[in-house]
């Protein structure tokens, strides 16, 4: 479903500032896989999911998308097989408009003929429909300016508009991160019910050890630019945090030094 070789990415090169925020990265997500990412910060992390959405070109490599080589296709056109979430509850709705026209936008986003952006009532019984999978009454709240609702709400619906089109792969970079505990743990069992529900080929970033071994089928740890730890199926349940820790340090010669991401 999704295939990545040889990415490398340089920030700023032949400069004093140069980074390299990527370094050979290859990457193989076959359909329904749902591998939770983590690293330190700087690893590297949001840098690949931004060459997997367009948003950065890499100095080097290739991605394909269900055997389709996308590399060179600008973010919009790949945002009709690609869904995301960010961390700002901000950055995935639009708080001028209703609830219904952000919908309408999603929509539309994978359909070949854009269209008409009016409403009409199948289309609003079938917005009301998955938003009532969220359980937050929004269904009941379809003329409500975006704006208005709580970071909580608006994740919710980004995760809806970012899913109800079935895209081939679903980024989420720290998407719970910028909520409450609650708030958090909703949109988790969300996430993880629709990627289950829709088998959705998803890569998830998150600061959170445990909840990256408690989610998905496998997980990669990255540090500098790499990806230097990998674990699928069992051997993935059968790791703790204490077990990654160790593991870094066997892999790096050093301790992992970010509190954030062991304690969540
Ligand atoms: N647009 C940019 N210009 C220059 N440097 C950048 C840019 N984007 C990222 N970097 C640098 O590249 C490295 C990787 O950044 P990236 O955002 O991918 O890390 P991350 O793993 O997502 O970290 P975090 O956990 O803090 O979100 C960092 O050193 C960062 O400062
Ligand atoms: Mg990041």
């Amino acid at each position: 479903m999704l295939n990545i070789t040889s990415i490398s990415v340089t920030f700023n090169e032949g400069t004093q500032d140069e980074k390299k925020a990527l370094n050979n990265i290859d990457l193989n997500l076959k359909q329904g896989d749902f591998v939770t990412v983590i690293g330190s910060n700087g690893a590297g992390k949001s840098t690949l999911m931004n060459v997997i959405s367009g948003n950065i070109l890499p100095d080097a490599g290739d991605v394909f998308i269900s055997e389709k080589q996308v590399v060179n296709l600008p973010e919009y056109k790949r945002s009709a097989f690609i869904g995301r979430v960010f961390q700002d509850p901000m950055a995935g709705t639009a708080p001028s408009m209703t609830i219904e026209e952000n919908l309408a936008m999603a929509y539309s986003r994978n359909k070949k003929r854009k269209l008409k952006y009016g409403v009409t009532k199948k289309r609003k019984d079938l917005f009301r429909e998955h938003l009532q999978t969220l359980n937050l009454g929004l269904e009941d709240r379809l003329s409500a300016k975006v704006g208005l609702l709580s970071g909580g709400e608006r994740q919710a619906l980004s995760l809806l508009m970012a899913t109800f089109t079935k895209p081939n792969i679903l980024l989420l970079d720290e998407h719970t991160a910028a909520l409450d505990p609650s708030r958090a743990e909703l949109i988790t069992s969300l996430t993880e019910k629709v990627v289950r529900e829709s088998g959705l080929t998803t890569l998830m970033v998150t600061h959170n050890m445990q909840q990256a071994l408690d989610l998905g089928n496998r997980l990669i740890m990255m540090d500098k630019g790499q990806i230097i730890f990998e674990a699928h199926g069992e051997a993935k349940q059968e790791l703790t945090v204490e077990r990654l820790l160790q593991e870094f340090q066997r892999i790096r010669g050093e301790q992992f030094e970010d509190d954030r991401v062991v304690l969540g």
